[in-house]
């Protein structure tokens, strides 16, 4: 029983993998959900035995820290809006690849007093291969680092922050470069230096300032409608950082949870590049979307404004309708409206989908998670692929606080969302845009849509001009 820690371990594991295949599915989403965060109350109190075990470590330590990490979570958790969930995410992000670089500094200040790392190492730990750590210790310093600081910008650009890289156009490469090169030159500096029992604390601080500064430049760049792409990529990076720490110090459960994060957050990178029409590489290095507002994107002729009174004259007559949600209807929190309007119009014989967008929002499947919670039936969200062919046979389009996602431009070269697949609502008999102005969306783009023959607007906020739509077609 001395070892139980290690039996808790694996059950941690089995409960992260059982998570995570649940998190895959809308309605096991939840169960999951829980699993996992069993499994982390679990590994916690493991990773405490096994450190009080060895005499490093007390509960008296342990407890503390575990309260105040359970009320600051439990603090968010009731206080955070969805609208705010993806800056959560990336603030999560960010602070699991600082915990992973401190991990990696703490064990360098442990182990530097005394001189040779390698010593050290293979007498502390009893490694085969005190080579892997010495890759992993600078790997987890730069990984986590980066991922602070890449994931800090994330922040600020998901807040709606606008901010530029100082390095134009294709320079920008040259300069990512020499920072690679500089960060691989300070990690063999500081490795080399331990192991010949000197100092290294100078070529620590040099890594940690490069890794900052890369992590800063490589997401700055990206801008525009490409952010879930990133954001994915950093929750992948968080989990890289912790594996490479739990190498360090040789724990292993670190490095299946950090294997497991790593590998997740690359499949929904993939998942997020495929909707996005984009391949990793061109994002990462390309820094595609200028993150500024165009100058026209204000800019519009033949706005047809109309009023929710008409447009339920206009759903009245129609046989079939779509309901196309993006970000505006989370931040209205209009779910619950379309959804009695959706019920009210089936009553009536009309059909009526949900089109969904793999970006609508600010967070994968943020559109399935707020018609979930209204109840709406899950066949009634069709996807991109699905829907899009149907649209030229619709009578009537209601968007509902998207923009971006069907912005006709994306089919042109040339500008922040080229290529990006988008929702062909506009080859629909109508289009009804439901948002407050003539304000663009998250790329900061003009869209063309508003201005065509087939295009009417409604300004106004989501839930009122719904509700509205709702009591008229009622009295109709
Ligand atoms: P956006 O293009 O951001 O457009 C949202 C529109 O909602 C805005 O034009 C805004 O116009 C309107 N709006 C805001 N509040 C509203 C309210 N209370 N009532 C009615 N309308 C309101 O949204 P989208 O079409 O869903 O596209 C998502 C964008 O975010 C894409 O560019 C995507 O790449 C990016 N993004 C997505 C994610 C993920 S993973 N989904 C993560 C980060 C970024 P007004 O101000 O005029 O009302």
């Amino acid at each position: 029983m001395e070892k139980l820690y290690v039996y808790l371990y694996l059950l941690a594991t089995a409960l992260f993998i059982l998570g995570l295949k649940r998190l895959s599915g809308v309605r096991t989403a939840r169960g999951g959900n829980r699993l996992a965060a069993l499994g982390m109350l679990i590994a916690i109190v493991a990773a405490g035995m096994e450190g009080v075990g060895s005499g490093g470590l007390s509960w008296s330590m342990l407890l503390p820290a575990m309260l105040l990490g359970t009320a600051i979570g439990a603090f968010l958790a009731t206080k955070v809006e969805m609208t705010e969930m993806p800056e959560l995410v990336a603030a999560f992000n960010g602070v699991g690849g600082l915990a992973s670089a401190v991990v990696a500094l703490s064990f360098l200040a442990n182990h530097t007093a005394d001189g040779s790392l390698i010593d050290l190492l293979s007498e502390a730990h009893d490694i085969e291969s005190p080579v892997s750590t010495a890759i992993t210790l600078p790997l987890s310093i730069l990984i986590g680092i980066a991922t602070l600081t890449g994931s800090f910008v994330a922040y600020l650009k998901l807040g709606g922050k606008k901010m530029s890289h100082p390095f134009a156009g294709s320079s920008r490469h040259g300069v990512h470069l020499l920072l690679g090169a500089l960060a691989i030159v300070s990690s063999l500096w500081m490795i080399l230096w331990a192991t010949n029992g000197g100092s290294q604390w100078l070529a620590i601080v040099v890594l940690v300032v490069i890794s900052g500064i890369l992590g800063v430049f490589l997401t700055m760049p990206i801008g525009g409608a490409d952010m879930p792409v990133v954001v994915a990529l950093l929750n992948s990076y968080s989990g890289l950082a912790a594996a490479a720490s739990g190498f360090v110090i040789q724990n292993l459960l670190l490095v299946v949870a950090g294997s497991l994060v790593g590998a997740s957050g690359l499949i929904l990178t993939r998942i997020m590049c495929k909707a996005m029409n984009r391949s990793l590489g061109n994002v990462l290095l390309g820094g595609i979307g200028d993150d500024s507002v165009a100058e026209d994107a204000r800019e519009y002729s033949n706005i047809k404004e109309s009023s929710p009174e008409e447009v339920a004259m206009l759903l009245d007559a129609a046989t079939s309708v779509i309901i196309v949600p993006g970000y505006g209807l989370a931040v209205a929190q209009a779910q619950h409206v379309v959804r009695e309007l959706a019920n009210e119009l089936e009553k009536r014989d009309i059909q009526v989908r949900y089109a969904i967008h793999p970006v609508a929002g600010r967070m994968p499947g943020h559109m399935n998670v707020l018609l979930a919670e209204a109840d709406v039936p899950y066949e009634q969200l069709w996807e991109l692929e699905r829907i899009n062919g149907d649209f030229q046979n619709t009578d009537v389009v209601i968007v509902v606080g998207a923009n971006d996602v069907v912005n006709p431009v994306a089919r042109e070269q040339g500008n922040p969302i080229s290529g990006m697949p988008i929702l062909d609502v506009d080859h629909a008999q109508t289009v009804v845009n439901i948002k407050r102005s003539l304000s663009p969306g998250y790329a900061g783009i003009k869209n063309p849509l508003f201005e065509l023959d087939n295009s009417l607007m409604v300004f106004m906020d989501a839930k009122e001009a719904l509700t509205e739509m709702l009591k008229e077609v009622k009295e109709l």
